[in-house]
């Protein structure tokens, strides 16, 4: 096992990790509590319905997430849009396959799945999303909350839940 899956601060968000944008980055830095609760919840097997709750919370970010990003560089007509379209994709790919490993009992998955995330979460942001950086401007932006720009989930249906 790697030394770094101790290292809690490889789940941390940090100030050089930052697009330029308030909304961006506050979805960043969820993205890194959600690795840090896996890394967390893998010492112990009790806490299954805490990785499978964090499990669905982080799909319906990821997808979300990808979907803000994209219309905002849609929206900058930023060039580089297809390329980082095919990343999210790709992320999206292993992180299905990850889960699915998870749910076959593979020993280790939980922590696996918090590395990965973490991991490709500062490689993606260092170098694919800063990319975008100073094309993107505020107004380019969806600021509301990630169901609604994702649109999986309309807030009758969220009001249907509570
Ligand atoms: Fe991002
Ligand atoms: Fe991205």
């Amino acid at each position: 096992m790697p030394a770094q899956l101790k290292d809690l601060s490889t789940y941390a968000w940090r100030a050089e990790l930052s697009v330029g944008n308030d909304v961006i980055d506050g979805d960043h830095k969820v993205f890194f509590n959600l690795a840090e609760m896996f890394q967390n919840a893998s010492h112990d097997e009790e806490n299954k319905i805490v990785i499978e709750s964090v499990m669905s919370t982080l799909t319906e970010y990821v997808a979300g997430h990808f979907k803000r990003e994209e219309l905002a560089m849609l929206s900058a007509e930023y060039p580089g849009l297809e390329a980082h379209m095919r990343e999210h994709a790709r992320f999206t790919e292993t992180l299905h396959q990850l889960m699915q490993s998870y749910y076959a009992g593979s020993q280790g998955a939980t922590e696996k799945l918090g590395y990965t995330l973490s991991q490709w979460l500062t490689h993606h942001i260092e170098h694919i999303d800063h990319k975008y950086k100073d094309w993107i401007k505020e107004k380019d932006v969806d600021p509301r909350p990630l169901y609604e720009v994702a649109g999986c989930l309309k807030q009758d249906d969220i009001d249907e839940i509570w």
